[in-house]
């Protein structure tokens, strides 16, 4: 692999992208809803465009995963992109949303990368690498019980229909936290958990995109990811839990009664 090349591209397209979605905050938005509570804006689109064109221009034979296309191209060297995480956030103006961009070969995440253009905060790693925020290597917490944690988590897109099993899962978690929180961008939570700002993070139904930079990240960083039968988290898996590796055992356990909720 072109190293140098592939990171080059993924900064200037995580650069890139990150300005768009800075400049397009405060304007009026084109939104349209993908389904009932999931929305896709011009902005989610016209990231991906300048992200995909990038990749076609200096990798022509690699493949694309992103999330407001079909798949693209077949190839073992395939880009994993999140144009704009945090779509919710962004459509109301709030400004915690970021840009999400994995690149993979033989089904290994190598490099990730995970920009907040608001904050100006650039989330890196790769493989065997460390994980870096604005070039500075970043550890999880040291934190050892739920007691003391800080976690946060997501509400899937599905919760209207399966509404008390969620809600059985956060009552638990609240009822042992020190204090639980959702942002809207799950990428930014993975990568907050690297950063040791979160000590823990679960969700339901996490999708390649929302999770294959800041996956790796995490772990480059110290951390620990797995379903919630707790074996090592793919980017198949629909029930995530990261965290620092210190209370790994402990949100399992929490979480055990909830392993049935796959769909
Ligand atoms: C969403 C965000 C949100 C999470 C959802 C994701 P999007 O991604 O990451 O935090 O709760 O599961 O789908 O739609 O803003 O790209
Ligand atoms: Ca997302
Ligand atoms: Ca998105």
């Amino acid at each position: 692999m072109n190293e140098a090349k592939i990171k080059s591209t993924l900064f200037e397209m995580l650069e890139d992208a990150g300005q768009v979605i800075k400049t397009a905050i405060l304007k009026p938005k084109s939104i349209r809803k993908k389904s009932e509570l999931s929305l896709v804006t011009a902005t989610d689109k016209k990231c991906e465009q300048i992200i995909v064109r990038a990749i076609r221009k200096n990798f022509p034979s690699h493949a694309i995963l992103t999330e407001e296309s079909p798949p693209m191209g077949n190839s073992t060297s395939r880009w994993i992109i999140d144009p704009l995480d945090g779509t919710t956030n962004f459509a109301h103006s709030l400004p915690i949303a970021c840009v999400s961009i994995a690149y993979e070969e033989e089904g290994k995440v190598q490099m990730g990368g995970v920009l907040d253009p608001f904050r100006g905060e650039l989330f890196f790693a790769g493989l065997g690498k460390g994980a870096f925020l604005n070039g500075k290597k970043i550890r999880v917490s040291s934190i050892h019980t739920l007691n003391n944690a800080l976690v946060c988590t997501g509400f899937p897109y599905d919760r209207r229909d399966h509404l008390e099993d969620y809600v059985g899962v956060f009552k638990a978690f609240l009822m042992r936290v020190h204090d639980l929180r959702r942002t809207g961008s799950a990428a930014l939570d993975l990568c907050y958990v690297a950063a040791g700002r979160f000590d823990g993070y679960w969700e339901f139904h996490l999708q390649p995109w929302d999770k294959a930079a800041a996956m790796l990240i995490l772990s480059e960083a110290g951390g620990k990811l797995s379903n919630l039968s707790g074996d090592p988290l793919t980017l198949e898996d629909t029930q995530n839990l990261a965290s620092n590796g210190k209370i790994h055992a402990e949100m399992l356990k929490l979480a055990k009664p909830f392993r049935h909720l796959t769909r």
